[in-house]
């Protein structure tokens, strides 16, 4: 009953222009979700928007505003229905269908994020492993054997449901291979090198740098006295 009166509502704000939806509050919600997933895990079936800012120390007047951009879950008093509210923002998210990606340097770091399993479950399938030192291609990664950046063009014509393209190059050819990845119909880029990476607007860019979080890291052991809230 509950669960119509949420997709009846959800409908009714389905065509919000994405324009209106900070990309912070889309950071937010995937810690909503891990922390809705650990719960709806242990069996847990309801939450109450100041539970969730409790969880996420997200404050709870952004927890609700995040949510109500998507339509109303919650009930008031009640709070949310966890297992409803997993499904709302896995769907929200596009996580209802797996993501094929390629990576793209079998180096240290590509090799790690091969070896680490947990993407699949959470929606994330490495598909191929590119390198273009020939000592590397043709090497076995996990199950993957490495293929040579010179084919990358023809893999993903020929595997066009591949939608992401994760670069873990040194920076010198960081751009060569966003471009290349771009040209071939990638649609978003995950880059771990240290450089900003220029791409069409339509194309959706991440970076992720260890530096920032360490730098962080670093200003709250400097100021412990400075209160450390998400969001
Ligand atoms: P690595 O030197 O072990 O691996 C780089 C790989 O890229 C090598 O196998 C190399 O043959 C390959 N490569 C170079 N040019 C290529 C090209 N044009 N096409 C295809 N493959 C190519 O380096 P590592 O440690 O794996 O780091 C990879 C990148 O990630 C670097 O840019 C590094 O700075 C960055 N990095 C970023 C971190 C972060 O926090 N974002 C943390 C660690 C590394």
């Amino acid at each position: 009953m509950m669960e119509k009166k949420i997709t009846a509502q959800r409908k009714k704000q389905k065509e919000l222009p994405a324009l209106q939806i900070p990309y912070s509050t889309i950071v937010r919600l995937t810690h909503y979700l891990r922390v809705v997933e650990k719960l709806d895990e242990l069996g847990v079936s309801n939450i109450s928007s100041a539970e969730l800012s409790e969880e996420t120390k997200i404050n709870s007047f952004l927890v609700r505003k995040d949510l109500s951009y998507f339509g109303e879950f919650g009930t008031r008093g009640v709070g949310y229905d966890i297992p409803s509210l997993r499904r709302e923002l896995r769907g929200i998210l596009g996580l209802t269908k797996t993501h094929k990606a390629v990576v793209v340097g079998a180096g240290n770091l590509g090799r790690a994020l091969i070896h680490y399993s947990g993407f699949l479950d959470k929606g994330f399938e490495i598909t191929a492993v590119f390198d273009s030192d020939p000592g590397k291609i043709g090497s076995k990664v996990e199950n993957f054997q490495v293929r040579s950046v010179f084919n990358l063009e023809e893999y993903l014509k020929g595997n066009p449901e591949t939608a992401i393209g994760i670069i873990a190059v040194p920076a010198a050819s960081a751009q060569f291979i966003a471009n290349l990845l771009i040209a071939n119909g990638i649609k978003g880029i995950l880059n771990f090198a240290p450089i900003t990476l220029q791409v069409p607007e339509e194309v959706v860019y991440s970076s992720v740098d260890l530096t920032t979080h360490l730098e962080i890291i670093s200003f709250y052991i400097t100021h412990p006295e400075a209160k450390k809230m998400n969001g």
